[in-house]
């Protein structure tokens, strides 16, 4: 069995019987679930010992936000991103979807637009309307082979009531790394129309392409950070998306009035395995990370290798995160998520990003199983354009 350093991700984990959300979808069927963005490996092994240690402890009261845990991550980045930021500035939260929510809720008033580029996260499209403003997307676009924005339609969807705009980086669905140039001018776009800029970076620590760095927006001047709420989490790169622990950074004193206004009353304290697991993995799990990077690039690269031998599909290059962004278009596939489960794979829709055409895979499991689902999907896909002519 192939190892990546001391951490073996090749060995399967049965997740049978654990309420897992990705596989119970598929019970009693033979269908390998690649949809949901949860990880089939286990956690760091000091997040584990952490967790056990905490659980023999044996009393589950109200905590607080770990004075430790508000150091780590002062020190993470400042050391990953020479991002100086304050404790005060840390807003803890019990998950990003959440942070989302309140971000809508605390910017503009009711009736007011919200900004993204699509294909993004669902909850981003959905999140405006649940806080009564309305979402405005505009599109990304394909350029020389990778996924940009379209900067003069990113400008020309602004509207005059436009508050608020969502950013995701790294961009969950298509893998993008974004540049400090493309963020600066993000960043400008929203100065010049005076735009509240929430950045979703949850896969900030998942970057698979050598030589690329993260950067927070809010890093890049005091004026940008002034405008920023920032939402990170431990939860994608440790797997922990079942403990809901995540934060978000605002430095201005008046926009972090306003999300914790928006919270009052609505949403609950973080749990405290959530705390524990965080320090566990912000704190001892570096080698860990590294592995899991090693392994995830070999994964990205079997997909990207197997997808674009298909006929009809392809997918762009993925920098960061364990996703895959496949276009379906050109094979004529009618419902691709209803063929690849007829087929064996179960994956995510398209349409839910914005994006009608496209699937979303997973590849944050074992190379076996992803293999096995790959060649299923080859087989399908072959019959598929046989049966064509
Ligand atoms: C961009 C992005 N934001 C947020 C989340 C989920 O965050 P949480 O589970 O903490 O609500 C995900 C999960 O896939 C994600 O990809």
């Amino acid at each position: 069995m192939k190892k990546t350093g001391n951490y073996d991700f090749d060995a399967p984990v049965d997740r049978g019987g654990t309420y897992s959300m990705k596989w119970d979808k598929y019970k009693g069927r033979d269908v390998i679930p690649l949809w949901v963005a949860d990880m089939d490996f286990l956690s760091p092994p000091a997040v584990i010992d952490a967790l056990n240690k905490r659980v023999n402890h044996g009393v589950f009261g109200y905590t607080l936000p770990p004075q430790e845990l508000n150091d780590i991550i002062i020190g993470v980045m400042e050391n990953e991103y020479g991002w100086k930021i304050r404790k005060e500035w840390i807003v803890w939260l019990p998950g990003l979807v959440t942070g989302l929510n309140v971000v809508c809720r605390a910017i503009g008033e009711d009736g007011d637009d919200v900004l993204t580029a699509v294909p993004v996260y669902p909850p981003f499209l959905t999140a405006p309307g649940y806080s009564r403003r309305n979402i405005i997307k505009t599109d990304l676009a394909e350029i020389d082979g990778e996924w940009r924005f379209d900067f003069e339609r990113l400008e020309k969807a602004v509207t005059k009531k436009t508050r608020l705009f969502l950013l995701c980086n790294p961009h969950n669905p298509v893998g993008r790394i974004y540049s400090m140039d493309e963020l600066s001018t993000i960043a400008s776009i929203c100065i010049r129309h005076n735009i509240v800029i929430s950045s979703d970076e949850i896969h900030c620590d998942l970057l698979l392409e050598p030589g690329k760095r993260h950067i927070p927006i809010a890093s890049l001047s005091l004026e940008i950070a002034d405008r920023t709420i920032t939402l990170m989490a431990p939860s994608k790169t440790y797997n922990l998306p079942g403990l809901g622990c995540s934060f978000a950074v605002i430095s201005n004193q008046g926009l972090r009035k306003n999300f914790t206004a928006a919270m009052n009353g609505i949403v609950p304290r973080v749990n405290t395995l959530g705390y524990a697991a965080a320090i566990a993995a912000y704190r001892d799990s570096h080698g860990w990370h590294e592995a899991l990077l090693d392994y995830l690039r070999e994964n990205r690269d079997l997909v990207i290798t197997s997808v674009n031998r298909m006929p009809g599909l392809s997918s762009r290059k993925i920098e960061a995160t364990y996703l895959a962004w496949i276009d379906t278009r050109p094979s004529g596939i009618k419902d691709p998520v209803k063929f690849f489960e007829d087929a064996g794979v179960g994956l995510f829709d398209g349409n839910e990003f914005g994006t009608p055409g496209f699937v979303r895979l997973n590849f944050g499991c074992q190379r076996s199983l992803l293999k096995k689902a790959l060649e299923r999907m080859a087989m399908a896909v072959k019959k598929h354009a046989e049966s064509k002519f």
